[in-house]
């Protein structure tokens, strides 16, 4: 049975079971209703996506879905190669949300898997295991067994919460998320020996598994709980989660997950999940590619299926919009692309770039399934190109390293070598790890990890990112939670209201900071979220006036920082004990009426460029292509920030065209159109883009430009394109590896900065003694004057460093003479190099220009000591070329007039200074 042949059968099951067939979450753990899920780095189960669904939180289509999910999970990835293990696989799942349970999804496993209309396979090669105290699983279990003439107790298995809790271990350790015991299923591949029969102990059992015998091919979890919990360590997120409870869900559910291409391998009798026609056609071209045949080596074959499966994951990964990079989901790609190359290359012979070929196989027998592939095919390409022409480039120094590292006979390679390899050559620490296994080192891990935390601590303050989103942070415990804040914000800028909460803002000694908090029951002011900042403005009363510095929502209250302007005893508010302000403010704000109102140009300036960087992510999708997602947004009133996924720098020409493109539209001047409260599936299928971390619903807001550009967004926005006025690209830099950053002003912005932009330039042209249309030419002019200069310069230098040669004795003082085309200015210069560091040196020079002669004369503090006199010496030769001057001991000018006469005189410097140095 081929892999196609069983995602239809498995669909059509379910189907029959009027269950709904659900389409594939992205690998990015994007749940139904847009949002990213922190928890995971990538999709892993048929669930993920449906966690909204287990909470009830968002209403599914339909209380029964079934799905064909593909999955990353890089766990086990040492053991990807063996016969089993692979880092991409498809999961068949069925999924009931509060409708059947237990024994009704249990029964629907058990036909499908014996019942030859289905798959047909032998119950007496079928073992289970249950959550040790989980009757009700065994009950149902046992009854289709015994129907079967089977004895349960020699097929069911209780065991602990490690393989019969999901995820694994969850009961105790989390992560947080809907949880639930579940029933795993095994099928005996051991194809040489029939399944065992007779009594069959628990004990008989784990042997056999561990062994392999028994191979998990489906998975059916009972979802009840939420696990809840925080990181241990907020800095480590590896060091786990600690418990803080687990509630149950408000209904139970089903999650199932069948492994497709173990399953697969299952129906054909196949050792392997490598035998499918899953992997065949991808082994096949790495087979003559390179020439090596699969089946001859074991070291080759685990070579060409480590390649097959991450080829798999890497394809999947980046036509989901992941790129390379040097953390999170785009290191796991690098690393697998690092990994699978370094096979291709070591075992293989591989000496050219080759992963992209081997993608075409992949897009050939998957394409159809995922259309997703054929879409972004170019960019997986380029992606799978680049980064192992990258790789290449310093693969082989890092190998030579490492090499000359084992040569010296070491058992341990220290954890800074090991940093080294990593940080510099782009050795994945798995990498080194496996070179060194193979020479027999082990790697100093902890000291690895040690170097990696010094150098991110060293680059710390260098990520932009940590700053450019944080926001404020207010936390405020309203005892008895005001109801959620009405937002009227998005149609006013000014509410009638009433003040229903009021707390202080303490310090850490627990004394007022004179700032304090304060909730409304409506409000116009938008608080910080989706990137757009928050709004400011005052809060009036009868008898206070406040003024809103900032807001956070906190559990649908808006929460606002306020300081006052004016209100009975605000005197205390510094410094005033916590329960006396806590009462002032009960006293004189709760309850009150006021008019809040916002900040209303400050507001007009964010919402422009918020509605700006609707359309720059729509023409940066457009420009760059569709792996392009948002990765972090600021939206203020001065300047817009878009962070987004793009592996390379933009070129000036495509930032103009990409800049053009979002004027064109706001030139089209087009109106914006809200759709409040739609169905998140509808908004979806019209091509809406979803802001990662935004928490949305089952139904949705979508704001549409034209036919532009359609995001989910909670934000506020200008009525028309038009009143951004101008969008002007100001920056473009990485963020981020693999992340681009664009800042851009609008409107008011934009106005300012062109205005700066003209002012620099005529600043500029005044400086040159030029207008602003000619400051080109006259930068050009000041260029040429400076290279000029320069030659003159080196001229000098040459004439100064040649003229050393010809230094005279008199009397034990070097007398150097030298005669130059140049300006007195240039003399000076040039005196001044001859005489450094030369005390005992007599300098005079005679520099000629535009056919006036000047005489540049210094003396060194030891020739000085001895009696010459710089300004003696010139005095003479001015007189005798016709000319005068003279002055000081330790130097001295003099013109002179007869250009023919200068030679006569310089010679005549010597007797002059023996004259005086005796
Ligand atoms: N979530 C479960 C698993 O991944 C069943 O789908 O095994």
């Amino acid at each position: 049975m081929t892999v196609a042949k069983l995602r239809e059968l498995y669909v059509k099951f379910f189907e029959s079971k009027q269950h709904l067939h659900h389409a594939s979450g992205s690998l990015v753990p994007i749940d139904v209703t847009g949002r990213l899920d922190e928890s995971l780095l990538f999709n892993g189960a048929g669930m993920v996506q449906f966690k909204p669904y287990f909470r009830g939180v968002a209403q599914p289509p339909q209380p029964r879905l079934v799905s064909v999910q593909k999955c990353v999970r890089t766990g086990d990835i040492d053991e990807v190669g063996d016969d089993s293990h692979l880092t991409f696989f498809e999961m068949l799942g069925n999924f009931s949300f509060g409708d059947y349970f237990k024994a009704e999804a249990i029964a629907f496993s058990w036909e499908f898997l014996t019942s030859p209309e289905w798959l047909g396979l032998d119950p007496t090669r079928l073992a289970f295991t249950v959550f040790t105290e989980d009757d009700v699983a065994y009950q149902a279990w046992s009854q289709h067994l015994s129907a079967a003439g089977i004895e349960p107790a020699t097929r069911i298995f209780r065991l602990g919460e490690e393989t019969n809790y999901w995820p694994a271990g969850a009961f105790s350790s989390g992560p947080p998320g809907p949880c639930g015991p579940n029933s795993e299923m095994f099928f005996w591949t051991s194809n040489n020996e029939p399944a065992p029969s007779g009594a069959y102990s628990r004990e008989d059992y784990l042997r056999d598994e561990a062994e392999g015998k028994w191979l998990e091919i489906w998975n059916d979890v009972f979802i009840q709980y939420e696990w809840q919990g925080e990181h241990k360590n907020p800095e480590r997120p590896n060091e786990g989660y600690r418990k803080t409870g687990m509630p149950e869900l408000p209904f139970a559910s089903i999650d199932t997950g069948m492994g497709l291409e173990r399953t697969a391998a299952v129906l054909n009798s196949f050792r392997s999940v490598y035998d499918t026609d899953a992997f065949q056609p991808i082994i096949a071209k790495i087979e003559s590619l390179s020439g090596a045949k699969y089946g001859v080596s074991e070291a080759g074959d685990r070579a060409i299926r480590v390649i097959a499966d991450h080829i798999r994951t890497a394809t999947f990964c980046i036509a989901d919009g992941i790129l390379p990079a040097n953390n999170g989901r785009g290191y796991v790609l690098r690393r697998l692309i690092r990994r699978a190359v370094l096979k291709g290359q070591r075992h293989l012979g591989f000496s050219e770039p080759f992963l992209s070929e081997v993608f075409e196989p992949v897009l050939e027998s998957m394409g159809d399934f995922y259309t997703v592939l054929g879409d972004q095919a170019p960019t997986v390409r380029q992606t799978l190109r680049g980064e192992e022409e990258l790789f290449s480039r310093t693969l082989s120094r890092g190998m030579d390293l490492l090499e000359k590292m084992l040569s010296k006979g070491l058992r341990i390679l220290p954890g800074a070598d090991a940093f080294l390899l990593y940080d510099t050559y782009g050795f994945p620490l798995e990498v080194t790890t496996e070179l060194c296994d193979e020479a027999g080192v082990v790697v100093d891990l902890e000291g690895f990890e040690t170097a990696m935390a010094e150098a991110q601590e060293r680059s710390r303050g260098a990520s932009a990112m940590d700053s450019a989103y944080g926001g404020v942070t207010l936390a405020f415990e309203f005892e008895e939670g005001p109801t959620p804040t009405h937002f009227v914000g998005y149609e006013f800028g000014r509410a009638e209201t009433v003040i229903v909460a009021a707390l202080p803002e303490l310090n850490e000694q627990g004394l007022g900071t004179g700032r304090f908090a304060v909730a409304l029951r409506e409000t116009p002011f938008y608080a910080e979220s989706g990137g757009q900042t928050s709004d400011s403005g005052t809060i009036e009363g009868a008898t206070f006036s406040l003024r809103v510095l900032d807001l956070v929502k906190q559990n649908g209250i808006f929460v606002h920082l306020v300081e006052p302007v004016a209100m009975r005893g605000m005197e205390s508010l510094v410094g005033g004990n916590g329960e006396e302000i806590a009462q002032l403010l009960q006293e004189e704000l709760f309850g009150q009426g006021v008019i809040a109102t916002i900040s209303i140009d400050r507001r007009n300036d964010i919402q422009r460029n918020h509605t700006a960087t609707h359309l720059l992510h729509a023409a940066l999708r457009h420009h760059l292509g569709k792996h392009v997602t948002q990765a972090g947004s600021y939206v203020g009133p001065h300047t817009l920030r878009f962070d987004f996924t793009h592996n390379a720098a933009i070129p000036v020409e495509l930032l103009r065209e990409i800049e053009q493109t979002v004027n064109a539209e706001v030139l089209e001047n087009t109106p914006l159109v809200t759709y409040v409260d739609i169905p998140i599936s509808e908004a979806k299928a019209r091509g809406a883009m979803a802001l990662f971390g935004e928490k949305y619903g089952d139904k949705v807001r979508m704001v549409e430009i034209g036919d532009f550009s359609r995001e989910l967004c909670g934000g506020t926005h200008v009525a028309a394109t038009g009143e951004i006025g101008l969008f002007k690209i100001v920056h473009e830099a990485s963020a981020a590896s693999g992340v681009r950053r664009i800042e851009a002003v609008t409107g008011r912005g934009a106005m300012s900065w062109v205005n700066d932009q003209v002012a620099l330039a005529s600043q500029a042209a005044t400086l040159l003694k030029s207008t602003p249309k000619d400051l080109v030419h006259a930068i050009g002019k000041l260029q040429e004057s400076l290279r000029e200069e320069r030659r003159a310069r080196q001229k000098l230098a040459q004439q100064g460093s040649e003229s050393v040669a010809s230094g005279t004795d008199v009397n034990g003082v070097e007398l150097i003479t030298q005669r130059i085309a140049g300006s007195a200015d240039d003399a000076k210069l040039l005196v001044d190099r001859l005489i450094e560091g030369k005390p005992a040196r007599v300098v005079v020079l005679a520099a000629e220009a535009e056919g006036k002669v000047m005489f540049v004369g210094k003396v060194g503090a030891d020739a000085l000591a001895k009696g010459a006199h710089a300004g003696n010496v010139l005095k003479e030769l001015a007189r005798m070329t016709g000319g005068g001057g003279g002055g000081r001991a330790e130097f001295a000018t003099a013109g002179g007039r007869d250009a023919a006469k200068v030679d006569e005189a310089l010679q005549a410097a010597a007797g002059f200074l023996a004259s005086m140095v005796k």
